[in-house]
């Protein structure tokens, strides 16, 4: 048992997935995975444990933000052993050619957190994603037909904000979206010598103010989590 997590050692798999929300945890757990056991309800963040294909894995809630999605990824590489984390979550587009249900491959992220300064003082470090895993994600949603694209995301403290002007500059400097995540999550796997990838579909965005629907956002999740479950054994 970890602080967060009340797993038993080697209840949870070399190779996790990630969404922020944990009753998408349990939704993965139903809908995709066989013989799924749930290994942790502490403070409600469910994880399971199942196989896909024949091949072990976990689904962890994350929560939401740097400093939840920290707690879990620390404690699920250091006293776990997990090897393999991908995130699938959702994002909000910047750039006028990103569109809502679009499928973004996080390839490296930017931040307003500080949480990097601290261990890098006056330096910016740039988290990246492992290669191997943005390459087999990336085929495998062009083989899907859906509309992906890859490169550089925004990780935010910040969900309503006041500025706009930033986010527009970031745009217009080649960033695709903004999520909450990220940055923690390939730092941390970096530092372990652990495998990170974050697939995100576009759920609104920050200049149209178009949103998906909650119809859409159950079809572009269930695509996401083909992705990244083909991704993880490929
Ligand atoms: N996740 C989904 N949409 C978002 C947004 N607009 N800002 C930050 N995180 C998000």
């Amino acid at each position: 048992m970890s602080v967060h997590i009340e797993a038993k050692k080697g209840d949870i798999a070399d190779t996790i997935l990630l969404p922020g929300d944990p009753l998408r945890a349990k939704y993965i757990a139903e809908n995709f995975l066989e013989d799924a056991v749930c290994y942790n309800e502490v403070r409600g963040m469910l994880g399971f444990t199942g196989t896909y294909k024949g091949q072990r894995i976990s689904v962890q809630g994350s929560g939401m933000g740097i400093p939840s999605i920290s707690i879990y990824v620390n404690e699920l590489i250091r006293e776990y052993g997990v090897k393999r984390l991908i995130r699938v979550g959702t994002c909000g587009g910047i750039q006028p050619d990103v569109k809502i249900r679009d499928v973004i491959i996080a390839m490296t992220s930017c931040t307003d957190s500080h949480v990097n300064q601290q261990t890098f003082p006056g330096f910016n470090y740039s988290p990246c994603a492992n290669f191997d895993l943005l390459k087999k994600a990336y085929d495998t949603a062009v083989e899907k037909g859906l509309n992906v694209k890859v490169g550089n995301i925004l990780s935010s403290d910040i969900f309503y904000r006041d500025n706009m002007d930033i986010m527009k500059k970031l745009g217009d400097y080649g960033v695709l979206a903004v999520e909450m995540e990220t940055t923690a999550l390939y730092t941390l796997a970096a530092k372990y010598g652990a495998e990170a990838l974050t697939v995100l579909t576009v759920s609104d965005h920050l200049f149209t103010g178009e949103e998906t629907s909650a119809e859409e956002r159950q079809t572009t999740f269930n695509d996401m989590i083909h992705i990244s479950l083909e991704t993880a054994f490929k």
